[in-house]
């Protein structure tokens, strides 16, 4: 089978010589050769049949260009053709508000809507146009995920194992391997990755930004490389694939508060502090269960996340000195401002009590 964009042009000739001489396509046929009136012609991946007396509109074409004199330009040729010269990865420019906001996602009455393969997806933000995309996603059952080797060209991205398990594969870091509840990534930007499989109705949570970023199908690389280069740099970052079962726990003693427990990801040094990622659970004694007030990683941070992991707590905050209270798979979000999340502590909560917290941009440690 063969598949031709269907070009029409009433003035033969000069449609013709647009694309040859402006658009610089080759004529691979043409007839009839005395007086032309159909046309096939190829250039920039592209086969067009240019047609004299096609009954079918003018097409538009879109000309990703490095040229800053055309961007943004549109060319009406002879024949009607609109030529449409864009920048590179300027497909989908959408306007992002600054407004500083803060605000409680509900999980017992989040919104799912069906994505790409029957995946779930919960916007863990306030409705708006932000910066930054937060979303809980799910698959039911276990089985083979429809997914392909990719990638994306965002600053940061995060996935975080919130249930079930997933089998994973990136380039240049070895062998697919089991993404477990708890576990965390760090997807560098441009690194080849793709879902094999997932496992007992995997949940998980994503953090990306900026919202404007694309992604790419990779047709020549097949997964696993053979290759196990955990340092490789991509775009200054390197992957991070931090385990539940392996990570480092500190206790930090706050006086006038309940002592609590940071698990730490290597996420914040390994993204080139484009972003961090930790897990918060009280220390404290669990008979006099003072406030847990966690302190934020950066509290000049432009966004943050605390999702509710386990357990349940009353929630105080403090600017409103308004109280609610908390559950697994709760939100709470702080975009364009950390002022909301200062000063907010848990109190109640049950022993099994975790969050985990999401802030970019992340303090630059020593
Ligand atoms: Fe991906």
């Amino acid at each position: 089978m063969k598949v031709l964009l269907l070009v029409p042009s009433p003035a033969f000739s000069e449609g013709l010589a647009f694309f040859h001489d402006e658009l610089g396509f080759t004529i691979e046929k043409i007839s009839p050769a005395e007086n032309p009136s159909l046309a096939e012609l190829s250039g920039h991946g592209l086969t067009i049949c240019l047609d004299k007396n096609a009954d079918a509109g003018p097409v538009s074409l879109r000309v990703v260009t490095e040229d800053m004199n055309l961007i943004g330009t549109t060319k009406v040729g002879p024949n009607g053709t609109r030529i449409i010269f864009s920048a590179k990865g300027s497909d989908v420019k959408l306007p992002t508000s600054k407004e500083a906001v803060f605000a409680f996602g509900d999980a017992g009455h989040a919104q799912w809507t069906t994505g790409r393969a029957d995946m779930l997806y919960r916007d863990l933000l306030p409705a708006g146009s932000w910066d930054y995309v937060a979303s809980h996603i799910k698959i039911a059952g276990s089985g083979k995920v429809p997914d392909w080797v990719h990638y994306h060209d965002a600053d940061f991205q995060i996935i975080y194992c919130y249930k079930g398990a997933a089998k994973l594969v990136y380039e240049d870091q070895g062998d697919p391997f089991m993404f477990s509840a708890g576990d965390c990534v760090l997807q560098p930007p441009l690194i080849r990755h793709r879902v094999l499989e997932s496992y007992d109705d995997l949940e998980v949570i994503e953090v990306v930004a900026p919202l404007n970023h694309s992604t790419f199908t990779d047709h020549m690389m097949g997964l696993p490389t053979g290759k196990l280069e955990p340092e490789r740099s991509f775009s200054g970052q390197h992957f991070i694939w931090n385990q539940s079962a392996t990570r480092r726990w500190d206790t930090v003693n706050k006086l006038g508060g309940a002592s609590f427990q940071v698990g730490e990801t290597g996420i914040s040094q390994a993204s080139g502090y484009q972003g961090g990622v930790r897990i918060l659970r009280p220390a404290g004694s669990p008979v006099t269960k003072e406030p847990f007030t966690p302190f934020l990683k950066d509290p000049r941070a432009n966004f943050t996340l605390w999702f509710i992991l386990t357990g349940t707590a009353d929630c105080h905050e403090q600017s409103e000195d308004s109280t609610r209270s908390v559950n697994g798979g709760d939100a709470i979000v702080s975009i364009n401002s950390s002022l909301g999340l200062v000063g907010t502590s848990f109190q109640n909560y049950s022993d099994d009590f975790t969050v985990l917290e999401v802030q970019l941009p992340a303090e630059v440690m020593e």
